[in-house]
């Protein structure tokens, strides 16, 4: 008999071999029948076994990114995720799990193949790969997760010749061969998208239990098939939305819609300002007019940064990043952690940033990221230095404040507008 003790954490975990049991995955997929062709909105569900970690975020944005671990993040990770899996294994006493915020990861459930095979995938605006788990895969790099199975599917078929690999910042990959099958997300089917079926995983989606794959939504000089690039969901799905574009309004602890195919007017309440968006680089990189740090002054300047619903946390120019943490008293960029954390009694000033003539609003709360371990006094800060990634990434800390409009006109734009927070 299997015990699950719950604390299972996203980045970290282990439940090898026990699929069964594992809780079911929760939640449906909403489908507005009333949307019309060429439309559609799927809510997000929550990821049940996710407990949100600083460092382990910052240890993921680093791989993803392909910046070297530092030494002492690597240690206190290494730590964490050792003491979730002794916790796991029910041999430990009281683990250091950071397991005080709510905040949590999503997922989006689609639908590949005949008969429909359900993922859970992740919509990442910093990515351009549409890679699932799928049963090529050994076992020992399953724990959980659903898997795609071509052979089951009779619309499946292999590109020959083929193949995909996405390198990380540790010198892991992960990789495969690529088949065509049709994809569905809420009610919208692309009929022969790339799949890249994984055939090695790197260790950190292994641990990510509930999370079956990517939705790469960056633009294609990303994706990394070759002999031959192959196109985005986004980019197949286009020709038969109503509108070339998909929206993301994401929530401060619950869970948030994308919207394929329209901008729907009830989601905001400001104007939307748009903002040219550089493709080149295959990500959604615009740049920012300037920001302030709670009531203190507007300072003017160009902040060039990506759009990424895949990262988690705020990711700026260390002066500013400097700024904003001389008004918490108390804080300090913590080498073990990883990045800057404050005391937990504090309250965090809000951040705002500009969008043209526009500002955004990030509420102060929505940058407490909670103990940094359970039990700490010391709390994680959403807003992190960009130093060593080299790009300025706004995450979902920065995403949540808004409704964001991700614009695939042949000129792509950002929108951003004013939400009911
Ligand atoms: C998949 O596509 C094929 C056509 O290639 C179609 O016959 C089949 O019904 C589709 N399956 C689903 C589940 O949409
Ligand atoms: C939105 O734009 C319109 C037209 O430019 C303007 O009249 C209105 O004041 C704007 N609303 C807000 C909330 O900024
Ligand atoms: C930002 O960039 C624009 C376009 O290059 C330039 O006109 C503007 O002066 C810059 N603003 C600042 C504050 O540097």
């Amino acid at each position: 008999m299997v015990t699950i003790t719950g604390l299972v954490l996203a980045g970290a975990l282990s439940a090898a071999g026990l699929a069964s049991a594992l809780p079911p995955k929760v939640g449906t997929t909403v489908v507005n029948p009333n949307l019309g062709p060429g439309k559609v909105s799927l809510k997000q569900l929550r990821n049940p076994n996710y407990r949100f970690s600083g460092p382990v975020s910052i240890y993921k944005t680093y791989l993803k990114y392909g910046v070297a671990i530092p030494d002492e993040l690597a240690k206190t990770v290494a730590s964490i995720l050792g003491e979730a899996e002794v916790k796991r294994r029910g041999t430990g006493s009281a683990a250091a799990i950071p397991i005080d915020t709510d905040d949590t990861a999503y997922i989006t459930p689609v639908t590949i193949g005949t008969p429909p095979q359900t993922l859970n995938l992740d919509f990442d605006t910093g990515s351009s790969d549409f890679w699932v788990f799928s049963s090529h895969l050994p076992t020992s790099q399953v724990r959980g997760q659903t898997v795609y199975a071509p052979g089951k599917s009779t619309s499946s078929s292999l590109l020959t010749g083929h193949s995909w690999s996405i390198s990380y910042g540790d010198g892991s990959s992960s990789r495969g061969n690529v088949y065509t099958d049709n994809v569905t997300v809420g009610g919208l089917t692309v009929i022969s998208q790339a799949v890249e079926t994984a055939q090695q995983v790197s260790s950190s989606f292994t641990s990510e239990t509930q999370m079956d794959g990517l939705v790469g939504l960056g633009f294609g000089t990303l994706n990394t098939v070759t002999p031959k690039r192959q196109l985005t969901f986004f980019e197949n799905a286009k020709l038969s939305l109503e509108s070339p574009v998909f929206t993301a309004d994401l929530k401060w602890h619950a869970s948030g819609t994308y919207d394929f195919g329209y901008v729907d007017p009830a989601k905001h309440t400001g104007n939307i300002t748009y903002v040219p968006v550089n493709t080149d680089p295959g990500y959604w990189l615009w740049t920012s007019t300037g920001y302030s740090v709670g009531s203190g002054p507007w300072v003017s300047q160009n902040i060039s940064n990506i759009a990424d619903t895949g990262t988690t946390l705020l990711y700026l120019p260390n002066a500013i990043v400097t700024e904003y943490y001389k008004q918490i008293p108390g804080s300090s960029n913590s080498r073990i952690y990883g990045g800057y954390v404050f005391p937990c009694s504090t309250t965090v000033p809000s951040f705002t940033f500009g969008v043209g003539s526009a500002k955004i609003t990030i509420p102060g709360k929505f940058i407490d990221y909670g103990k940094v371990t359970s039990g700490s006094s010391s709390c994680f800060g959403g807003i992190q230095s960009s130093s060593r990634l080299g790009i300025n990434i706004f995450g979902d800390v920065a995403l949540k404040a808004a409704f964001v409009v991700f614009d695939g006109h042949d000129k792509p734009t950002i929108g951003w507008a004013d939400k009911t927070l």
